[in-house]
């Protein structure tokens, strides 16, 4: 048996077409990525812009702030009782705030509290997005549809770097108003989208819209007759309904498998150290003997690969799977991994003093760093938001990605803080850590990870009871309780 598991392609194939609707809707849900992407995008660059720091934090020079806090059971019970629509635009609204006061801020009291508003923006949006989109999507498409998630990341990384770019140049040192402020625009732009959207049936259903829920799902198919997926989404929220605390019962034996993912794949997806080369690409450049200028190109020209190479991985990912593009993106990013290694090594030595650097090198560097970025772009960037969307059934699905999402936000913080005290410490053992993470999380996506192309999201069940491992964990869910208010449902 293959270790994914069975290959799933599923029984089931639901009637409908591949409709502007949904792709409208996931265009503007999806654009909810660029509130995430343009503060990952702005803060390195902001905190390193002088007046900013002296201004607000002429103590700790070169400190970095981030202030994200963790919100994630609001928003996940935002997200079950509220809806997915109501969450997201609580994300943008808080976000576009957040940005206000941040561009007006006087004292260090308004900053902190412009980026608390900023951090609880971008929780409610990544908590409700991924699982919004995985859940409108048909399922034959649902991982291209749900991976303009993390292309709307990109652009907001890349939108942000250019920004940064240009206002630092700014005379008289108010640039970083215009960078922090400029959030306003991707909050208003999600905000504003929203009001455009339905909210997904899955989530209809969740809080009894039966005929709402049915409608929206011909709307989005295109077809009248959606009978055969209506009456799968009812099921499975009636047996969400069972459920009374989803916040205890994920901790259960039976949901296992999707717990593990849920925590996983976020601290993963960070321990490949994606987030130094967005943090820190101008510094790391600078170290290595580029000029200033160089250095913020660099910056540019790492976020046009990671926007490009993300593009791959929407071709791709319903063709060939998951599995796929984990682990050859995982082969990717280790080779590039050694070749920065050992080219650091050989130059700098553990004395950090590397001479003066011949051209041929630094090309190398820089090769084999976009190519790195490529490689995390087409498979843990996006992959990591996509398969935890898809794998919690409705029940926990709230609760779990908030999981996700905080163990994705708590990570990036800690390798952003700790980055520094590792590359002075490591020197380019630092490429050696993050190589070995590389290779042990493949090994775990290759054991473990079951295929989920081709599955219908309510019916993921399934590649749990077909895989040698998980499928100990599984328990058959088809009680005569639910059966029975089904019938009374369709
Ligand atoms: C990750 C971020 C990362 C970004 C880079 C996202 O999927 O969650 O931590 O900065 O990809 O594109």
């Amino acid at each position: 048996m293959a270790v994914g598991g069975i290959p799933c392609d599923s029984r089931k194939n639901y009637a409908g077409k591949f409709t502007c609707k949904v792709i409208f809707a996931c265009v503007v849900a999806a654009s909810g990525g660029l509130i995430f992407g343009y503060d990952l995008g702005i803060s390195g660059g902001v905190t390193s812009m002088d007046p900013f720091l002296q201004k607000f934090f002429p103590k700790v020079y070169r400190k970095e702030i981030s202030v994200q806090p963790s919100d994630d059971q609001y928003s996940s019970r935002i997200t079950r009782g509220l809806g997915r629509k109501v969450t997201m635009m609580f994300g943008g609204l808080l976000f576009a705030f957040g940005a206000i006061i941040n561009g007006f801020a006087a004292n260090l009291l308004m900053l902190i509290f412009g980026r608390v508003l900023l951090g609880f923006g971008i929780g409610f949006a990544n908590q409700s997005v991924p699982i919004y989109l995985s859940e409108i999507a048909p399922f034959k498409y649902r991982g291209a549809l749900n991976m303009m998630f993390q292309m709307s990341i990109t652009i907001g990384i890349l939108v942000a770097n250019l920004l940064n770019y240009f206002t630092a140049k700014i005379e008289g040192g108010r640039g970083w108003r215009i960078s922090l402020g400029g959030a306003v625009v991707p909050g208003l732009i999600f905000f504003l989208g929203c009001f455009f959207l339905s909210d997904s049936p899955n989530s209809l259903l969740e809080r009894n819209k039966y005929e709402e829920a049915k409608d929206m799902l011909r709307r989005i198919r295109g077809i009248y007759n959606v009978d055969e997926e209506f009456k799968d989404l009812a099921k499975a929220s009636e047996a969400a309904k069972l459920v009374q605390s989803p916040w205890r019962d994920i901790l259960s034996r039976k949901y296992r498998p999707q717990l593990t993912f849920a925590i996983l794949i976020p601290l993963f997806q960070q321990l490949t150290g994606m987030n130094v080369f967005v943090f820190y690409a101008p510094v790391l450049f600078k170290s290595m003997g580029f000029g200033n200028n160089a250095s913020l190109m660099s910056a540019l020209i790492t976020s046009i690969v990671n926007s490009c190479a993300t593009l791959v991985s929407i071709a791709t990912v319903d063709k060939y799977g998951r599995r796929t593009l984990f682990l050859l993106g995982g082969l990717q990013m280790f080779v590039c991994q050694a070749v920065m290694t050992i080219s650091i090594a050989s130059k700098f030595g553990s004395s950090g003093s590397p001479g003066q650097l011949p051209l041929w090198f630094s090309a190398i560097v820089v090769v084999a760093m976009c190519i790195y970025i490529a490689g995390f772009a087409y498979s843990w960037g996006p992959l990591g938001w996509l398969v935890p969307s898809e794998i919690f059934p409705l029940e926990i699905r709230s609760a779990a990605q908030s999981i996700t999402v905080a163990v994705n936000m708590i990570f990036t913080f800690a390798i952003a803080q700790v980055f520094t005290a590792m590359l002075c410490n490591l020197k380019f053992g630092l490429f050696i850590f993050f190589a070995i993470c590389v290779v042990g999380m493949s090994i775990f996506i290759y054991k473990l990870l079951p295929e989920t192309k081709g599955v219908p999201i309510e019916e993921m069940a399934l590649v749990w009871k077909n895989h040698p491992y998980w499928t100990k964990f599984v328990v058959d869910k088809s009680s005569s309780l639910v059966m029975g208010k089904l019938e009374l449902i369709i």
